[in-house]
């Protein structure tokens, strides 16, 4: 385990925020400076497909312990040739919308594994059609998944690593459309969840740094996934990418792995409260 400060059992009820233990982000005197995730435990919520695959995926190949998918879905078929090659790549059904949920989920890692020391909120959803069109339920669905389902996982994670005593690390996943609108495919609401998700970032890395927590988010552009399926199939596409500029490609979702193992190992132990946009061509436009 990654940290020795231990609380016992303190439910999150009775621990006012200035009775919460104090745990130095200050690194050990034998830190190993290696960029690696040995003997990390990682959740990743929506990891049965898409981005969170693809982060999965790259935190097993830079040696995490074990790697865990909370998501609503049934895996895919991916997430089974992953799991063949990475047989301690896991999967919990979640509703990451749903506290009890979650709070089962990490109960459930922390006694089959003895800790958790990553936890990434990544599940997430979209909807492309004009702001006029957008009704109230439309848009409550989108914050209700992207910004409350985040807020809560980080916030239950951020619990447990106190309960633990663990330096624990969390990362969103925001969007390039937090900075800026999404030409190819507006959708106010969903920008608008994203932005939410990158400033909470600030605040929780600033709240929770005396707990030894770090906060950070990773803004994708256009990655290839079932939410982005349609982006390449615009008649105008080739146009677009002659005179965007940047890289005329999107990403594979593992591309964006190195940010989040980065994040997620103690090499970036004085890392908290930023946001990595990895965005090739969106971050041209
Ligand atoms: N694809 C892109 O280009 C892109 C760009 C920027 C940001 N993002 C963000 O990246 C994240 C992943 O997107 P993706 O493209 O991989 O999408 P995706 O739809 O391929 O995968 C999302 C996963 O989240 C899961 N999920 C949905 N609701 C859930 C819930 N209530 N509880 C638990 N799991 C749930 C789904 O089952 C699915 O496996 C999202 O937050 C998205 O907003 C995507």
């Amino acid at each position: 385990m990654n940290g020795t400060n231990g609380v016992n059992g303190s439910s999150h009820e009775t621990m006012a925020d200035e009775a919460m233990p104090f745990l130095t982000t200050q690194p050990p005197a034998d830190q190993n400076w290696a960029i690696t995730l040995k003997d990390k435990v990682i959740a990743i919520t929506g990891a049965n497909r898409g981005i969170g695959l693809g982060i999965a995926e790259v935190c097993l190949a830079n040696s995490a312990k074990i790697v865990y998918s909370l998501d609503l879905m049934d895996p895919s078929e991916d997430f089974f040739a992953l799991q063949k090659k990475h047989p301690n790549f896991k999967y919990i059904q979640t509703n990451v919308t749903v506290e009890s949920s979650v709070e089962s989920a990490i109960n459930s890692i922390v006694e089959a594994e003895g800790a958790i020391h990553g936890m990434v909120c990544n599940a997430g959803m979209t909807k492309h059609q004009p702001a006029l069109n957008f009704s109230r339920e439309e848009v409550e669905k989108l914050f209700n998944l992207n910004v409350f389902g985040a807020f809560s996982c980080a916030q239950i994670a951020a619990r447990k690593f106190i309960e633990l005593g663990v330096k624990g690390s969390i990362v969103f996943t925001a969007s390039m459309t937090s900075y800026r609108p999404n030409r190819a495919a507006p959708s106010a609401p969903y920008g608008g969840t994203k932005a939410a998700v990158r400033n909470m970032t600030h605040t929780l890395a600033m709240e929770w740094a005396k707990h030894g927590i770090r906060v950070n988010s990773i803004s994708p552009g256009f990655v290839r996934t079932a939410m982005t399926y349609y982006v390449e199939r615009a008649p105008d596409w080739d146009l677009k990418m002659q005179y965007y500029g940047g890289m005329p490609r999107l990403a594979m979702p593992q591309e964006l792995g190195g940010a989040y193992v980065y994040l997620l190992s103690d090499t970036a132990s004085y890392t908290t409260g930023i946001d990595i946009p990895i965005a090739g061509i969106v971050g041209a436009w």
